[in-house]
């Protein structure tokens, strides 16, 4: 029987699986946890479930000798130091798939609020300002025929391009290493192209090194008058306080975020905008989707403490 420590409480029977046939230790309280608190609820522990929210470092390793796997509840891993997981030969693991249709909706519904302007529509009628229908109220930007650019075409990335086909759009992407059948009609082009050409261009990469940031000033600047831009990635792609710069100037028609390069702390800057749809980190945010990710992210564990391949692996582990 093996110490597993969980970070939150975990939707769907992930526990009950876990509790089958281990000892487990669930943290209570808020998610949003500092290094320390991820250490101190960690130590001793075999293996480690932990979500988005919680920094794992090598403090958090240091107080787990035993440690053999860190099960990310996400997609995205930028929360765990994954090197020094590698050196000490920690699994890690994380929840791809069962999150990319709700995700992707995600992105898909911020398209459709920014262009059609349905946060402000939705003001505009319960402030009692709705007296009859008008030729020019409300009026956002058709999609049909507009470009559609894809940054990061992975899972998600690809589930966006579908529904943007669906949607009549024309679909461009960052180029790919792996293989994309399916996807004939797709245009591949550098970032530059891509930001330079795009009416909506929508962020699915993960971040890592080569992202942060990848959005900054000049970029912004040089995507086109009155476009949209929606990230459902990680906010630290892009420059938050360029971002609220070039909104100031009026450049982009809208933007619509799901994530923010300090969350929860949200720019000052992007509040109260009209053009600024802003989410609290809801894109896999569906029962379904959230159950499923906790049951992923119990079976990689599972499978690590069982001496098996876990489903999902970041970092293979010894
Ligand atoms: C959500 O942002 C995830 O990475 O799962």
């Amino acid at each position: 029987m093996s110490n597993i420590a969980v970070t939150a409480q975990l939707p769907g029977p992930a526990l009950e699986l876990l509790r089958a046939c281990h000892e487990v230790r669930v943290h209570s309280g808020p998610t949003m946890l500092e290094p320390e608190v991820v250490a101190g609820w960690a130590a001793g522990a075999d293996a480690l479930i932990s979500l988005l929210a919680n920094p794992v470092g090598a403090e958090v390793m240091e107080r787990c000798p035993a440690l053999r796997i860190i099960g990310n509840c996400a997609a995205g891993f930028d929360n765990i130091d994954c090197v020094e997981a590698g050196r000490r030969g920690i699994w890690v693991t994380n929840t791809p798939d069962v999150l990319t249709e709700a995700t992707a909706d995600l992105a898909w519904a911020l398209i459709l609020t920014v262009t059609r302007k349905i946060i402000e529509a939705d003001a505009f009628l319960q402030a009692g300002r709705f007296k009859g229908w008008e030729l020019d109220l409300m009026t956002g930007s058709g999609l049909q025929g507009r470009i559609l650019g894809i940054v990061g075409f992975g899972r998600i990335g690809r589930a966006v391009a579908r529904r943007g086909s669906a949607f009549g759009m024309k679909v461009m992407a960052t180029h790919t290493s792996k293989a994309i059948n399916g996807f004939e009609d797709v245009t591949f082009a550098d970032i530059e192209t891509l930001v330079a050409s795009s009416d909506v261009l929508s962020l699915h990469c993960p971040l890592n090194d080569e992202t942060r940031g990848l959005l900054h000033e000049n970029r912004l600047r040089q995507m086109r008058r009155g476009a949209f831009l929606i990230n459902t990635a990680r906010g630290p792609v892009i420059d938050e306080a360029a971002l609220v710069r070039v909104l100031e100037d009026g450049h982009l028609g809208g933007v619509g975020l799901d994530v923010f390069a300090q969350e929860p702390a949200v720019h000052p800057g992007l509040l109260g905008r009209e053009n600024a749809v802003l989410l609290p980190h809801i894109g896999s945010a569906t029962r379904e989707a959230r159950s499923e990710m906790a049951e992923l992210a119990a079976r990689n564990v599972l499978a690590v403490l069982a001496g098996d391949e876990p489903p999902s692996i970041v970092v293979r582990g010894r």
